[in-house]
């Protein structure tokens, strides 16, 4: 269960750092409101772009490309108001003179959350083939490795639940996100309305409480549900990752996107040994490990299993 607000599981602050090359930038797939310069609160240099550039991607792996100006500066923005701050090289003197309240806001503030429940279905019915093949008496363990606000993981639980009828399915659900923001919501398990969307009348009834008086428009997951799933703050790049090996499935959904080539090969590389034999790993629509085929084999759409299981 996530109580305080973690310290982020990053590696040290870089010292010098390098920007990421632009070609090798992956797309952000989100719009951000465009502030023209004249117009700018604070002083944002293409020098203070670069930085903040070379930082994330230093520090979380995430490569911006330089078309990523302006939703820079509108998420950064906030956190400068927030310090009283009004030139963007201040804010990152402060930030490499390593105040680790602020390297945690200033990733939280420079990821991309988009996530639906049961969001890319067809990944739901391979594992829950999955889970019923696996022997009796034992629980399966799943990593969700970019949980963001928790609709992914419960939707794991959920399936788990169907697969086993019970509320208390042999399932235990490590949901795991860099953003640390993110992580308390998905820990409060409370959503609205109109993130309802992928889940039936059935499921809503089942698994959620509606809220009442000033939660009206709300659900709440169960508490069955939420004692399936354990969140937890890792970052990909980080060398401590807190998971058990023998996993019977890792989630790595919408992430790698994210990623530039060799940071997407140095983490596959490391969920490999994590995966029991029989074991999954699930990625985005756009995402493939193809440069990984020594290591894993298509399984189905975007679903890979090892290429050579220890046990074999
Ligand atoms: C677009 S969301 C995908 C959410 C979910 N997996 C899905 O497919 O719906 C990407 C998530 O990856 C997280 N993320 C980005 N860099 C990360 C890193 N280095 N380690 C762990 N999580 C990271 C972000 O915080 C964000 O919540």
């Amino acid at each position: 269960m996530l109580k305080a607000r973690p310290r982020p599981n990053a590696t040290a602050p870089p010292t010098a750092v390098r920007p990421p090359s632009a070609d090798r930038a992956s797309a952000f797939s989100c719009t951000e409101a465009t502030v023209p310069a004249a117009d700018r609160e604070f002083v944002f240099t293409r020098a203070d772009f670069e930085r903040v550039r070379a930082l994330i991607h230093e520090r979380a792996g995430i490569s911006l490309t330089p078309a990523k100006q302006n939703m820079v500066y509108s998420r950064l923005s906030r956190r400068l108001r927030e310090r009283g701050l009004s030139r963007f090289d201040d804010y990152l003197e402060l930030l490499q003179s390593d105040d680790t309240q602020e390297w945690e806001s200033f990733v939280n503030s420079l990821t991309t959350n988009l996530t639906s429940f049961f969001r890319e279905s067809h990944h739901f019915p391979l594992l829950a083939q999955m889970l019923k093949l696996r022997q009796r008496g034992t629980t399966a363990q799943i990593w969700c490795t970019a949980a963001s606000t928790g609709e992914e993981p419960y939707s794991l639980a959920i399936t788990a639940c169907e697969t086993f009828g019970t509320l208390a399915p042999p399932v235990r659900i490590i949901a795991s996100d860099i953003d640390t923001q993110v992580l308390e919501t998905a820990d409060l398990g409370i959503y609205a309305e109109e993130r309802w969307k992928g889940l039936s009348q059935e499921q809503l009834k089942k698994y959620f409480l509606r809220g009442g008086g000033a939660n009206a428009g709300k659900a709440r997951v169960r508490p069955e549900l939420r004692a399936l799933v354990d969140f937890r703050s890792i970052n990909l790049l980080a060398g401590n990752w807190r998971v058990p090996k023998d996993l019977a499935a890792i989630f790595c959904r919408n992430v790698m996107i994210y990623f530039d080539r060799p940071t997407q090969l140095q983490v596959v590389t490391r969920f490999a040994p994590l995966l029991a034999a029989d074991g999954l790993l699930f990625a985005g629509h756009s995402e493939s490990l193809a440069q990984a085929s020594h290591l894993f084999r298509l399984r189905g759409k975007t679903v890979y299993e090892l290429a050579r299981p220890a046990a074999a």
